[in-house]
């Protein structure tokens, strides 16, 4: 594997370094080191050009340190290191919201800046139930999430997540939260797209809302295709029987857009590319292509109209982060969106997601593969796991990739991929003939 070893302890030793989600032990003795990037490649710290099929960890959506990108962020060092939003504001921070709003679904209105996903997703939260109370429904608490889902690290993402081991060391987490179930079956394996068929696991929502009492309910909030916890696609229909369900009850629903946002399905965002309009909606990674941190939270101006009564000297609501729109974020931002624009990304991604489904479609029948899911420019490959060790034959085809060059992601044993939206057919083509090669070649 190309990677940095312990002997390598003088120039950059991991001893002091803990490292997120990562068995640090083994990272320890063996680490692997990115030097730098260029649109669709890493370096190594050993030299090696590796493909990134991941776009970082889903957020380098424009390509690795786009000039103009990098300009901005410079530029805006240079002249406003650093102001607070609390009661005070720069000229950009205005400017990227309004960009935002310009390419959000019709109707979203107002955008509150966070430094993650984690954090735009607890503000998502807060603001559904503080929308509840403005409202004086103060009965509206509880949380619906969904089996699968993958809402960041926060105590409050974590507590809608429906991916059990990642909750298992923190409780206890936010009572009040039920789960919808992953719309998904057999029969949809191997169906590139949206499966046709589906839409009636929705109907669970009813359901949940009666054994709950719908009038207890502040929030559903579900990503309109699950990222991290193994891409899967809403079948046709589901999202918007979700939003008729949540309209009916006086419910918010909120899309974790945090993967799917900013081209990757081929829309700014999912609820454009799918029909369906949340109530609030999170966004973080392509947001700044992954240059600088920063999340956001989009909200309908239905919700924040509700926040907008009481005594005008007084915080409507009580919440937001230091480096809540931070001049760096929003000089990438700024610059992420122009550039989405210029080169017509979601376009170009709509585009390159035929050639790169029907590669995924092309998984069936090889050696391990239990299903292949795509839509857009992100895909899981699903392997069956060895009877004596779940997990590491998914690791050995991750590491077998990178070997030849190709970075993809192992989930235990899913394979997830979700290149830049950059990328050319014959990169699809190297990327999937890499990972059929190291399928072939995997116990
Ligand atoms: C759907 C979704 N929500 C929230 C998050 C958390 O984002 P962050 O890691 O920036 O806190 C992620 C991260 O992968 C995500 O995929």
């Amino acid at each position: 594997m190309n990677s940095v070893s312990t002997e390598h302890a003088a120039e950059a030793s991991p001893a002091a370094f803990w490292a997120p989600f990562t068995p640090m032990r083994q990272f320890r003795k063996q680490a692997m080191m990115f030097a730098s990037a260029d649109g669709m490649y890493y370096t190594t710290t050993d030299g090696s050009r590796i493909l990134d099929a991941m776009a970082g960890l889903w957020c380098v959506n424009a390509g690795h340190n786009q000039p103009k990108i990098v300009e901005a962020i410079r530029e805006a060092a240079g002249r406003l290191d650093f102001v607070s939003s609390f009661k005070m504001s720069h000229p950009q921070a205005i400017e990227m919201a309004e960009r935002l709003i310009d390419i959000a679904p019709a109707g979203m209105e107002q955008v509150f800046f966070t430094n993650s996903g984690s954090e735009a997703v607890d503000t998502a939260l807060k603001i559904a139930r503080a929308y509840h109370q403005a409202r004086g429904d103060s009965r509206r608490t509880k949380f619906i999430g969904r089996a699968k889902g993958y809402h960041g690290m926060g105590f409050g993402g974590l507590s809608v997540s429906g991916l059990g081991r990642q909750k298992r060391d923190f409780g206890p987490l936010l009572g009040e939260v039920s789960h919808l179930p992953l719309p998904y079956d057999a029969s949809m394996r191997f169906s590139a797209g949206q499966p046709q068929q589906g839409a009636h696991y929705a109907d669970a929502l009813s359901q949940l809302l009666d054994v709950q009492d719908p009038s207890t309910v502040a929030a559903v909030i579900v990503e309109p295709v699950t990222g991290s916890g193994g891409v899967y696609p809403p079948p046709h229909g589901y999202l918007q029987k979700l939003r008729d369900i949540c309209t009916r009850h006086g419910v918010l629903l909120i899309f974790d857009e945090v993967i799917t946002g900013f081209g990757r399905v081929g829309a700014s965002f999912a609820a454009q590319a799918f029909g369906v309009t949340p109530d609030l909606m999170t966004t973080a990674k392509g947001l700044t292509n992954g240059a600088v941190p920063m999340g956001g939270v989009i909200v309908s101006s239905a919700v924040h109209e509700a926040f907008m009564r009481g005594p005008e000297n007084v915080p409507e609501l009580m919440h937001g982060y230091t480096y809540s729109a931070h001049p760096l974020a929003c000089a990438a931002g700024l610059a992420t969106i122009q550039l989405h624009q210029e080169l017509g990304i979601n376009e170009q991604a709509a585009a390159a997601a035929l050639e790169w489904q029907a590669a995924a479609l092309a998984l069936q029948g090889v050696k391990h593969v239990v299903d292949a899911r795509a839509i857009g420019l992100l895909c899981a490959v699903e392997l069956a796991p060895r009877p004596d060790a779940a997990g590491a034959r998914g690791a050995e085809v991750a590491a077998w990739c990178f070997d030849h060059g190709v970075l993809v992601r192992a989930s235990g044993d899913v394979i997830v991929i979700s290149p830049p939206l950059v990328i050319t057919n014959a990169q699809i083509a190297q990327v999937f003939e890499t990972l059929q090669d190291a399928l072939l070649n995997t116990l």
